[in-house]
């Protein structure tokens, strides 16, 4: 049986990045990562099955994706990947299909649209061929959460960790089969806030998949990977105790970190912007003169995401704009729930 599905997948910002891989192929990263699920940055993807059509279709954001093109090629080989994987599971059935796929932020806005949008589109497609509409019931059809994780992570490392929401660890795991996803706590163990400020949205120069391959060129890379366990017991001991002061110093650090191995690396990527810096500076400024209760992260990009509590989210917002003028752009985010499925009607 196959039905219309739609599937809706969070976006994540991880507080230890994942950068570098020790098998490319297998997506088996260099180290374990810790996020924090977003609540309003999703991804929303409707499957249709058409055994009418001869190919599958895409259109995101109302604009069609060539899917043997460059701009189309992660959602072709996901396809591929989760068919096979059909094959192997049910032997059912996997007719084209036809996919509409949105996210809730703009694009370039300092949110990767990769793991929410990996994640929704394995949800949505292995729905609509297994008739199954909702995550637990593509559990019992032999695609349970593990291997929910393992398929979106296959299309983007990130988007293992976009499946449950609140604060979710990627263990690597000593041989790229043992590796995981699971959640560390809920959203309402400590909703804080996300305030991203987009400083720049142009598209980025270098994508992940060149950055990861270059990390291991930086001389900084292993002194990096060699302090990950200190820092990842840090954050996990920050996140039971909520305590924001250790966890915001580990973020910071650890973004900056990230930072330094891409630009060190052969070839350096810069992924700063001119206001980046300057922005990163003000923030320790401020927070030092006791008027900006957030700490900053980065990912592979020029905008800076303030992790703050829920309840100083406007606080921050305000303050932001009263430096970097009114016209600032900045999405207001926090801890969230993970990804849905459920039947969708034409
Ligand atoms: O999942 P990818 O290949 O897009 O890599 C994500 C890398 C970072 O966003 C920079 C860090 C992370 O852990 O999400």
């Amino acid at each position: 049986m196959s039905t219309m599905v739609r599937a809706t997948a969070p976006s994540n910002i991880a507080f230890v990045k994942y950068w570098g891989k020790r098998d490319a192929a297998r997506q088996w990263p260099a180290n374990d990562s810790i996020s924090m699920t977003l609540s309003s940055a999703r991804t929303v993807t409707t499957a249709t099955p058409r055994p009418d059509q001869m190919n599958d279709t895409l259109f995101m954001n109302e604009r069609s994706v060539d899917l043997t093109g460059k701009s189309g090629s992660k959602a072709h080989a996901q396809l591929a990947r989760l068919r096979a994987a059909v094959a192997q599971t049910t032997g059912g059935a996997t007719p084209s299909l036809s996919l509409s796929t949105k996210n809730t932020f703009p694009a370039s806005c300092g949110i990767a649209s990769s793991a929410s949008g990996l994640m929704a589109l394995t949800l949505a497609a292995l729905g609509a061929w297994t008739g199954a509409s909702t995550v637990e019931a593509l559990g019992r059809a032999g695609f349970g959460r593990a291997r929910l994780r393992e398929l979106a992570r296959l299309g983007s490392g990130s988007a293992c960790r976009s499946l449950d929401g609140g604060y979710v660890r990627w263990y690597a795991g000593s041989s790229p089969g043992e590796q995981s996803a699971s959640p560390l706590h809920d959203a309402a163990h400590w909703p804080l806030a996300d305030v991203i400020v987009v400083l720049s949205s142009g598209e980025k120069a270098v994508g992940s998949t060149e950055g990861h391959a270059a990390a291991w060129t930086s001389p900084l890379f292993g002194p990096r990977l060699a302090g990950l366990d200190r820092r990842l017991s840090a954050v996990t001991k920050a996140l039971a105790e909520r305590d924001l002061e250790r966890l915001g110093d580990e973020l910071e650090a650890e973004a900056l970190e990230m930072h330094a191995v891409m630009m060190s690396a052969t070839p350096g990527v810069n992924y700063f912007a001119e206001r980046t810096a300057p922005f990163l500076a003000w923030v320790r400024e401020e927070r030092a003169k006791g008027r900006l209760p957030a700490w900053f992260t980065l990912d592979a990009g020029p905008n800076p995401h303030l992790i703050a509590k829920a309840q100083d989210a406007a606080d921050v917002a305000s303050r932001v704009r009263a430096r970097w003028g009114d016209d600032t752009h900045m999405i207001i985010d926090r801890a969230g729930t993970g990804a849905e499925l459920e039947l969708a009607s034409p």
